[in-house]
Protein backbone atom coordinates (compact mmCIF):
# COMPACT_ATOMS: atom_id res chain seq x y z
CA UNK A 1 0.00 0.00 0.00
CA UNK A 2 1.14 3.36 -0.84
CA UNK A 3 1.02 5.60 2.55
CA UNK A 4 0.42 9.37 1.29
CA UNK A 5 1.83 11.30 3.95
CA UNK A 6 0.42 15.07 4.54
CA UNK A 7 1.65 18.02 6.85
CA UNK A 8 -0.88 20.25 8.81
CA UNK A 9 1.27 23.37 9.90
CA UNK A 10 -2.01 25.43 11.28
CA UNK A 11 -2.78 25.43 15.08
CA UNK A 12 -6.23 25.05 14.66
CA UNK A 13 -9.32 26.64 12.37
CA UNK A 14 -8.64 28.52 9.80
CA UNK A 15 -6.91 25.73 7.85
CA UNK A 16 -5.14 26.67 4.39
CA UNK A 17 -6.64 25.83 1.39
CA UNK A 18 -4.39 22.80 1.07
CA UNK A 19 -4.93 21.61 4.23
CA UNK A 20 -8.55 21.76 4.02
CA UNK A 21 -7.92 19.65 0.54
CA UNK A 22 -6.21 17.67 2.62
CA UNK A 23 -8.68 17.06 5.51
CA UNK A 24 -11.26 16.43 2.49
CA UNK A 25 -9.12 13.54 0.58
CA UNK A 26 -8.67 12.00 4.89
CA UNK A 27 -12.53 12.24 5.13
CA UNK A 28 -13.10 10.45 2.15
CA UNK A 29 -10.54 7.89 2.58
CA UNK A 30 -12.16 7.26 6.24
CA UNK A 31 -15.80 7.41 4.98
CA UNK A 32 -14.79 4.39 2.11
CA UNK A 33 -13.19 2.27 4.95
CA UNK A 34 -9.79 3.33 4.80
CA UNK A 35 -7.69 3.76 7.49
CA UNK A 36 -5.72 7.80 8.28
CA UNK A 37 -3.57 7.92 11.32
CA UNK A 38 -3.61 11.38 13.10
CA UNK A 39 -2.14 13.00 15.84
CA UNK A 40 -4.56 14.02 19.26
CA UNK A 41 -3.11 15.73 22.02
CA UNK A 42 -2.16 12.63 24.10
CA UNK A 43 -0.46 10.44 20.95
CA UNK A 44 -0.95 9.61 17.21
CA UNK A 45 -3.93 7.45 16.44
CA UNK A 46 -4.71 4.92 14.11
CA UNK A 47 -8.10 5.62 12.53
CA UNK A 48 -10.81 3.98 10.97
CA UNK A 49 -14.59 3.79 10.21
CA UNK A 50 -15.31 3.02 14.09
CA UNK A 51 -19.27 2.19 12.98
CA UNK A 52 -17.54 0.05 9.27
CA UNK A 53 -17.01 -3.82 10.62
CA UNK A 54 -14.38 -3.59 7.73
CA UNK A 55 -12.44 -1.08 8.57
CA UNK A 56 -12.28 -2.04 12.02
CA UNK A 57 -10.94 -5.17 11.06
CA UNK A 58 -8.17 -3.12 9.16
CA UNK A 59 -7.02 -1.44 12.05
CA UNK A 60 -6.08 -5.13 13.91
CA UNK A 61 -4.53 -6.20 10.90
CA UNK A 62 -2.48 -2.55 10.59
CA UNK A 63 -1.37 -2.91 14.29
CA UNK A 64 -1.02 -6.43 14.39
CA UNK A 65 -3.09 -6.16 17.58
CA UNK A 66 -5.43 -9.03 19.56
CA UNK A 67 -8.64 -8.91 18.22
CA UNK A 68 -10.01 -8.97 22.20
CA UNK A 69 -8.40 -5.66 22.59
CA UNK A 70 -11.46 -3.27 22.49
CA UNK A 71 -10.92 0.24 20.63
CA UNK A 72 -11.98 3.99 21.73
CA UNK A 73 -14.18 5.67 19.30
CA UNK A 74 -13.60 9.51 18.72
CA UNK A 75 -15.82 11.97 18.49
CA UNK A 76 -15.92 15.57 17.67
CA UNK A 77 -19.10 17.09 19.35
CA UNK A 78 -20.68 16.09 22.38
CA UNK A 79 -24.48 15.94 20.98
CA UNK A 80 -23.14 12.47 18.78
CA UNK A 81 -22.53 10.31 21.22
CA UNK A 82 -26.54 9.94 21.39
CA UNK A 83 -26.20 7.44 18.59
CA UNK A 84 -23.24 5.13 20.12
CA UNK A 85 -24.20 5.02 24.09
CA UNK A 86 -27.01 3.85 25.15
CA UNK A 87 -27.32 5.64 28.20
CA UNK A 88 -25.31 8.33 30.08
CA UNK A 89 -25.24 8.02 33.80
CA UNK A 90 -24.83 11.98 35.78
CA UNK A 91 -21.39 11.20 36.63
CA UNK A 92 -20.41 10.66 32.98
CA UNK A 93 -22.24 13.91 32.15
CA UNK A 94 -20.33 15.72 34.74
CA UNK A 95 -16.80 13.99 33.75
CA UNK A 96 -17.84 15.30 30.02
CA UNK A 97 -18.42 18.80 31.72
CA UNK A 98 -15.49 19.39 33.09
CA UNK A 99 -12.82 17.36 30.69
CA UNK A 100 -14.19 17.23 27.06
CA UNK A 101 -12.61 18.03 25.08
CA UNK A 102 -9.80 16.59 26.25
CA UNK A 103 -7.70 13.38 27.80
CA UNK A 104 -10.56 11.61 28.78
CA UNK A 105 -12.05 8.17 27.65
CA UNK A 106 -14.75 6.89 29.40
CA UNK A 107 -16.50 3.23 29.21
CA UNK A 108 -20.42 3.74 28.23
CA UNK A 109 -22.92 0.91 27.55
CA UNK A 110 -22.85 0.61 23.67
CA UNK A 111 -26.17 0.67 20.96
CA UNK A 112 -26.42 -1.67 18.45
CA UNK A 113 -24.71 0.58 16.19
CA UNK A 114 -21.27 -0.86 17.84
CA UNK A 115 -19.82 -3.31 15.70
CA UNK A 116 -18.33 -6.46 18.30
CA UNK A 117 -15.72 -6.10 16.21
CA UNK A 118 -14.64 -2.68 17.80
CA UNK A 119 -15.27 -3.05 21.36
CA UNK A 120 -14.07 -6.58 21.04
CA UNK A 121 -17.18 -8.68 22.09
CA UNK A 122 -18.15 -5.87 25.08
CA UNK A 123 -21.50 -4.50 25.78
CA UNK A 124 -20.25 -1.26 26.39
CA UNK A 125 -17.90 1.17 24.08
CA UNK A 126 -15.10 3.23 24.86
CA UNK A 127 -15.75 7.17 23.96
CA UNK A 128 -13.21 9.95 23.65
CA UNK A 129 -13.59 13.47 22.61
CA UNK A 130 -10.15 14.90 21.91
CA UNK A 131 -8.93 18.51 21.88
CA UNK A 132 -6.66 18.54 19.70
CA UNK A 133 -8.17 20.94 16.48
CA UNK A 134 -6.41 18.25 14.09
CA UNK A 135 -8.21 15.59 15.13
CA UNK A 136 -11.45 16.84 15.58
CA UNK A 137 -11.85 18.26 11.98
CA UNK A 138 -10.38 14.91 10.87
CA UNK A 139 -13.25 12.82 12.81
CA UNK A 140 -15.64 15.52 11.75
CA UNK A 141 -14.96 15.35 7.94
CA UNK A 142 -14.38 11.06 8.38
CA UNK A 143 -18.43 10.83 9.58
CA UNK A 144 -17.77 11.89 13.29
CA UNK A 145 -16.98 7.93 14.32
CA UNK A 146 -13.58 7.33 14.37
CA UNK A 147 -11.60 4.46 15.93
CA UNK A 148 -8.56 4.69 16.79
CA UNK A 149 -6.15 2.75 18.50
CA UNK A 150 -2.20 4.35 18.97
CA UNK A 151 -0.87 4.51 15.91
CA UNK A 152 2.13 2.03 16.87
CA UNK A 153 2.91 -1.63 15.88
CA UNK A 154 1.17 -3.85 18.84
CA UNK A 155 3.89 -3.63 21.99
CA UNK A 156 5.94 -0.63 20.76
CA UNK A 157 6.09 3.07 22.74
CA UNK A 158 2.54 4.84 21.52
CA UNK A 159 4.04 7.16 19.06
CA UNK A 160 4.21 11.00 19.97
CA UNK A 161 5.90 12.17 16.85
CA UNK A 162 4.69 11.62 13.20
CA UNK A 163 8.39 10.42 12.59
CA UNK A 164 7.79 7.42 14.80
CA UNK A 165 3.99 6.89 12.77
CA UNK A 166 5.64 6.67 9.44
CA UNK A 167 8.13 4.23 11.16
CA UNK A 168 5.47 1.71 12.16
CA UNK A 169 2.76 2.55 9.96
CA UNK A 170 4.24 3.20 6.53
CA UNK A 171 2.72 0.85 3.61
CA UNK A 172 0.37 -0.29 6.35
CA UNK A 173 -2.14 2.87 6.08
CA UNK A 174 -3.36 4.74 3.14
CA UNK A 175 -2.52 8.07 4.67
CA UNK A 176 -0.61 9.73 7.64
CA UNK A 177 -1.63 13.26 8.74
CA UNK A 178 1.42 14.70 10.40
CA UNK A 179 0.28 17.45 12.70
CA UNK A 180 3.70 18.06 14.80
CA UNK A 181 4.82 16.81 17.79
CA UNK A 182 2.34 15.90 20.91
CA UNK A 183 1.12 17.56 23.87
CA UNK A 184 0.66 15.74 26.68
CA UNK A 185 2.97 12.35 25.23
CA UNK A 186 0.63 9.55 27.35
CA UNK A 187 -2.90 8.00 26.95
CA UNK A 188 -5.66 9.26 27.48
CA UNK A 189 -7.26 8.30 31.21
CA UNK A 190 -9.78 5.70 30.87
CA UNK A 191 -12.67 5.47 33.50
CA UNK A 192 -15.64 3.02 33.30
CA UNK A 193 -18.53 4.98 33.46
CA UNK A 194 -20.68 1.55 34.28
CA UNK A 195 -20.02 0.98 38.22
CA UNK A 196 -20.17 3.25 41.03
CA UNK A 197 -18.03 4.80 42.13
CA UNK A 198 -16.56 5.35 38.44
CA UNK A 199 -13.19 3.21 38.29
CA UNK A 200 -10.10 3.94 36.58
CA UNK A 201 -8.74 1.22 34.42
CA UNK A 202 -6.07 3.37 32.69
CA UNK A 203 -4.13 6.48 34.52
CA UNK A 204 -3.79 9.36 32.38
CA UNK A 205 -3.24 13.13 32.29
CA UNK A 206 -6.51 13.71 34.07
CA UNK A 207 -5.71 12.20 37.49
CA UNK A 208 -7.36 10.40 40.22
CA UNK A 209 -7.67 13.39 42.02
CA UNK A 210 -9.05 15.59 39.04
CA UNK A 211 -11.58 13.12 38.72
CA UNK A 212 -12.28 12.84 42.61
CA UNK A 213 -13.04 17.10 42.37
CA UNK A 214 -14.88 16.99 39.75
CA UNK A 215 -17.47 13.16 40.33
CA UNK A 216 -16.86 12.40 44.41
CA UNK A 217 -15.50 8.59 44.70
CA UNK A 218 -13.42 7.68 42.25
CA UNK A 219 -12.21 3.95 42.08
CA UNK A 220 -8.67 2.98 40.57
CA UNK A 221 -8.58 -0.81 38.81
CA UNK A 222 -6.79 -2.59 41.74
CA UNK A 223 -4.00 -4.39 38.88
CA UNK A 224 -2.93 -0.86 37.96
CA UNK A 225 -1.06 0.03 40.89
CA UNK A 226 -0.27 -3.56 42.36
CA UNK A 227 0.68 -4.82 39.43
CA UNK A 228 1.52 -8.51 40.60
CA UNK A 229 -1.96 -8.71 41.94
CA UNK A 230 -2.93 -11.73 39.66
CA UNK A 231 -6.08 -10.25 38.69
CA UNK A 232 -6.87 -9.42 35.23
CA UNK A 233 -7.21 -5.86 34.46
CA UNK A 234 -10.89 -4.30 33.59
CA UNK A 235 -9.80 -2.72 29.74
CA UNK A 236 -8.03 -5.62 27.99
CA UNK A 237 -5.37 -3.75 26.99
CA UNK A 238 -3.59 -3.08 30.06
CA UNK A 239 -2.38 -7.02 30.46
CA UNK A 240 -0.52 -6.85 27.44
CA UNK A 241 3.28 -6.17 27.43
CA UNK A 242 3.74 -2.79 26.13
CA UNK A 243 5.57 -0.15 25.28
CA UNK A 244 8.69 -1.92 25.23
CA UNK A 245 11.28 -0.48 23.79
CA UNK A 246 14.18 -3.45 22.28
CA UNK A 247 16.42 -2.90 25.45
CA UNK A 248 15.65 -4.83 28.45
CA UNK A 249 14.74 -2.31 30.42
CA UNK A 250 14.90 -2.24 34.84
CA UNK A 251 13.76 0.46 36.46
CA UNK A 252 15.71 1.38 39.87
CA UNK A 253 14.15 2.72 42.87
CA UNK A 254 15.34 4.14 45.68
CA UNK A 255 17.38 7.12 47.38
CA UNK A 256 18.43 8.84 44.80
CA UNK A 257 22.22 8.82 45.70
CA UNK A 258 22.14 4.69 45.87
CA UNK A 259 20.02 4.52 42.61
CA UNK A 260 22.75 6.68 40.87
CA UNK A 261 25.30 4.66 42.02
CA UNK A 262 23.68 1.06 41.65
CA UNK A 263 22.76 2.41 37.63
CA UNK A 264 26.34 3.48 37.18
CA UNK A 265 28.03 0.16 38.39
CA UNK A 266 25.20 -1.83 36.74
CA UNK A 267 25.75 0.09 33.16
CA UNK A 268 29.70 -0.40 33.51
CA UNK A 269 28.90 -4.16 34.12
CA UNK A 270 26.34 -4.44 31.22
CA UNK A 271 29.20 -2.89 29.03
CA UNK A 272 31.89 -4.95 30.11
CA UNK A 273 30.25 -7.91 28.98
CA UNK A 274 29.34 -6.10 25.78
CA UNK A 275 26.01 -4.87 25.89
CA UNK A 276 25.15 -0.86 24.42
CA UNK A 277 24.03 0.97 27.74
CA UNK A 278 21.72 3.41 28.34
CA UNK A 279 20.00 5.18 31.84
CA UNK A 280 16.74 7.34 32.04
CA UNK A 281 17.15 10.12 34.33
CA UNK A 282 15.91 12.93 35.42
CA UNK A 283 17.36 16.52 34.75
CA UNK A 284 18.33 17.31 38.59
CA UNK A 285 20.81 14.23 38.61
CA UNK A 286 21.92 13.56 34.83
CA UNK A 287 25.34 15.07 35.06
CA UNK A 288 25.92 11.83 37.48
CA UNK A 289 25.10 9.26 35.39
CA UNK A 290 27.39 7.33 33.18
CA UNK A 291 26.42 4.77 30.46
CA UNK A 292 27.09 5.06 26.65
CA UNK A 293 23.70 6.87 26.50
CA UNK A 294 22.28 9.05 29.10
CA UNK A 295 19.29 10.52 28.30
CA UNK A 296 16.95 13.71 30.01
CA UNK A 297 12.95 12.24 30.47
CA UNK A 298 12.34 15.49 32.12
CA UNK A 299 11.83 17.31 34.75
CA UNK A 300 10.58 15.97 38.66
CA UNK A 301 9.15 19.66 39.43
CA UNK A 302 7.24 19.54 36.39
CA UNK A 303 5.96 16.19 35.82
CA UNK A 304 4.00 16.96 32.32
CA UNK A 305 7.62 17.14 30.94
CA UNK A 306 8.16 13.50 32.22
CA UNK A 307 5.47 12.65 30.55
CA UNK A 308 6.00 13.98 27.27
CA UNK A 309 9.19 12.47 26.58
CA UNK A 310 8.79 9.05 27.99
CA UNK A 311 7.60 7.53 25.25
CA UNK A 312 9.93 9.47 22.97
CA UNK A 313 13.37 8.34 25.11
CA UNK A 314 12.49 4.96 25.01
CA UNK A 315 11.96 4.81 20.67
CA UNK A 316 15.28 7.03 20.99
CA UNK A 317 17.19 4.01 22.61
CA UNK A 318 16.17 1.93 19.85
CA UNK A 319 17.97 4.13 17.34
CA UNK A 320 20.78 3.65 18.84
CA UNK A 321 21.14 0.70 19.19
CA UNK A 322 21.07 0.31 22.89
CA UNK A 323 20.43 -3.24 24.95
CA UNK A 324 20.29 -2.42 28.54
CA UNK A 325 18.38 0.39 30.25
CA UNK A 326 18.31 1.76 33.67
CA UNK A 327 15.69 4.25 34.71
CA UNK A 328 14.53 6.25 37.90
CA UNK A 329 10.94 5.40 39.37
CA UNK A 330 8.80 7.51 39.51
CA UNK A 331 5.75 9.14 42.18
CA UNK A 332 2.59 6.76 42.49
CA UNK A 333 0.42 9.69 42.68
CA UNK A 334 -0.91 12.54 40.38
CA UNK A 335 0.58 12.48 36.70
CA UNK A 336 3.26 9.97 37.99
CA UNK A 337 0.81 7.30 38.02
CA UNK A 338 0.29 7.30 34.69
CA UNK A 339 4.39 7.76 34.06
CA UNK A 340 4.88 4.70 36.41
CA UNK A 341 2.36 2.75 34.76
CA UNK A 342 3.71 3.01 31.23
CA UNK A 343 7.32 2.37 32.41
CA UNK A 344 6.61 -0.25 34.31
CA UNK A 345 4.69 -2.49 31.40
CA UNK A 346 7.88 -0.93 29.80
CA UNK A 347 10.05 -2.85 31.84
CA UNK A 348 7.94 -6.25 32.03
CA UNK A 349 7.36 -4.92 35.81
CA UNK A 350 11.41 -5.11 36.25
CA UNK A 351 11.96 -3.18 39.10
CA UNK A 352 15.23 -3.25 41.78
CA UNK A 353 14.11 -1.87 44.96
CA UNK A 354 17.19 -0.24 47.33
O1 LIG B 1 -5.08 8.80 24.16
C1 LIG B 1 -5.62 7.79 23.72
O2 LIG B 1 -6.52 7.19 24.34
C2 LIG B 1 -5.13 7.26 22.36
C3 LIG B 1 -5.49 8.30 21.32
C4 LIG B 1 -5.20 7.84 19.94
O3 LIG B 1 -6.83 8.68 21.45
N1 LIG B 1 -5.71 6.00 22.07
C5 LIG B 1 -5.36 4.84 22.69
O4 LIG B 1 -5.98 3.70 22.23
O5 LIG B 1 -4.55 4.80 23.60
P1 LIG B 1 -5.46 2.22 22.54
O6 LIG B 1 -6.26 1.36 21.66
O7 LIG B 1 -4.01 2.17 22.43
O8 LIG B 1 -5.93 1.96 24.02
C6 LIG B 1 -7.30 1.74 24.30
C7 LIG B 1 -7.47 1.07 25.63
C8 LIG B 1 -7.06 -0.38 25.61
O9 LIG B 1 -6.32 -0.67 26.81
C9 LIG B 1 -8.41 -1.11 25.64
O10 LIG B 1 -8.33 -2.37 26.23
C10 LIG B 1 -9.28 -0.15 26.43
O11 LIG B 1 -8.86 1.10 25.97
N2 LIG B 1 -10.71 -0.30 26.10
C11 LIG B 1 -11.34 -0.02 24.93
N3 LIG B 1 -12.65 -0.33 24.99
C12 LIG B 1 -12.88 -0.79 26.24
C13 LIG B 1 -14.04 -1.27 26.94
N4 LIG B 1 -15.24 -1.33 26.35
N5 LIG B 1 -13.88 -1.67 28.22
C14 LIG B 1 -12.68 -1.61 28.84
N6 LIG B 1 -11.54 -1.16 28.23
C15 LIG B 1 -11.63 -0.76 26.96
MG1 LIG C 1 -2.00 1.65 22.56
Amino acid sequence: MNTKIVKIQSKGAPFSAEEEDAFRLAGEILKSGGLVAFPTETVYGLGGDGLNKESVRKIYAAKGRPQDNPLIIHISHLKDIALIVKDCPKAARRAAESFWPGPLTMILPKTDMVPYEVTGGLDTVAVRFPSHPVARKLIECGGGYVAAPSANLSGRPSPTTAKYVVEDMNGRVDMIVDGGDGDIGLESTIVDMTVSPPRILRPGFITKEMLEQALGEVDIDETIIKPDSGQAPKAPGMKYRHYAPRGELTIVEGPSQDVIAYMNEAAAADRASGEKTGIIGTSHFLASYCADVVKCVGNREEEETIARNLFTVLREFDDDGVTRIYSESFDSQGLGQAIMNRLLKAAGHKVIKL
